[in-house]
């Protein structure tokens, strides 16, 4: 007689009610997916947390909730957005791989706020997300690129954001965004400075930054630099500040960064902020009129992030590595704000 798990059951990290990490989150087993028409059943390798991960956990700000999370709890009680694998199943509609492919991708088919089920030893994730993981890339490496680098092609591939010769900045060039807008520019042939905490410089420098700044020693808006984009990833910036250190046509584009709920309230978060840019960029050309190009779907996303890897135009940074009992541990240091890199978890 076997006392191992049931055929059917796997590890995964589970919340039944949104709070902090630690609190909320438990390793338990649960029933494997199952493949959807359209899906591909992942056996997960590795994950990845980020700021987005943290919102969807804690169920900050509140507003989130109402945008597909759940309102009183999660309705997928696994969280974790990013995954790389190699492919057990395949739906019957799912043309493009087969088991045994390694992948790596992003759980969700659109921009969501909800828990995606990564941080499992199985996930079921549509087609469309996914792309095949070039081989001399590992999986930990692989699985730090999904979410961060499709919001940083949502926001500088549009509009002509990262010609050749164009200067950009980079405010919080260290993080998970910063790290890969970096990258994207420099691939583009753009002029990049990257602005960041002092510890994190070097690694901002090694990854083709031209110029770097330490915030807390220097207010770069004062050095009487311009540039024809300004990314505030970290948002803590505002145009007013920023626009005498943009040419005459540049765009300041701002994230919406909460810092893990330091920065904004708990009921709106950034969305107020975020709202307020949007409507007045009818108005003031310094503003990007959206937030990305509709061409910009995850499918074309993933590919040209799988070839950039490929091509080693771009290069994932990875801080440390945790067992998935241990997410609740990487979700504070997430939140500590003193990774150097990606925190990667594998199951
Ligand atoms: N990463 C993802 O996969 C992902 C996906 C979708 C959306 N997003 C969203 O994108 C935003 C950014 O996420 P992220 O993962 O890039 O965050 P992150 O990893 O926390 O990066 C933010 C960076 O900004 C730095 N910073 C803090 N204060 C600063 C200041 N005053 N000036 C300049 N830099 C400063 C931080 O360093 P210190 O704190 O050490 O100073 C950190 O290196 C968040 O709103 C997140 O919700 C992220």
């Amino acid at each position: 007689m076997s006392y191992g798990r049931a055929k059917n059951l796997m590890r995964a990290i589970v919340q039944d009610r949104y709070g902090p990490p630690a609190e909320v989150l438990r390793l338990r087993d649960i029933e494997t997916p199952t493949v959807g028409d359209g899906e591909v059943l992942v056996r997960v390798r590795a994950s990845c947390v980020h700021a987005d991960v943290w919102h969807e956990v804690t169920g900050r700000p509140w507003v989130l909730r109402l945008m597909g999370g759940g309102f009183s709890r999660p309705k997928n009680p696994v969280p974790g957005t990013d995954v790389a694998g190699v492919v057990e199943a395949v739906g019957k509609s799912v043309t493009e791989f087969k088991p045994g492919d390694a992948v790596f991708g992003e759980t969700h088919a659109e921009l969501e706020w909800r828990n995606g089920g990564a941080y499992a030893e199985y996930v079921s994730v549509p087609e469309d997300t996914l792309a095949l993981k070039p081989s001399e890339v590992s999986f930990e490496e692989a699985a730090a690129v999904p979410a961060s680098g499709f919001i940083a092609l949502l926001n500088l591939r549009g509009s002509a954001r990262l010609e050749a010769g164009k200067s950009v900045l980079v405010n919080g060039a260290g993080g998970g965004v910063g790290s890969i807008a970096v990258q994207l520019g420099k691939a583009h042939g753009a002029r990049v400075t990257g602005v960041d905490r002092g510890d994190k410089l070097e690694m901002i420098r090694s990854l083709g930054a031209d110029h770097v700044i330490d915030y807390t020693q220097e207010d770069f808006t004062r050095r009487g630099e311009r540039y024809d984009l300004i990314l505030d990833v970290a948002s803590n910036l505002s145009l007013t500040a920023c626009k005498s250190s943009l040419t005459s046509e540049g765009v300041y584009l701002v994230i919406g960064h909460d810092h893990f709920g330091k920065a904004k309230g708990r009921v709106l978060g950034s969305v107020p902020r975020m709202l307020g840019l949007l409507v007045l960029s009818t108005f003031v050309r310094h503003l990007p009129t959206s937030q990305g190009e509709p061409a910009s779907t995850k499918k074309a996303a993933m590919a040209l992030l799988a070839e950039l890897l490929e091509a080693g135009k771009l290069t994932p940074v990875i801080d440390r590595t945790y067992p998935l009992d241990e997410v609740p541990d990487a979700m504070l240091f997430l939140e500590s704000g003193r990774a150097c890199g990606r925190i990667i978890v594998v199951p």
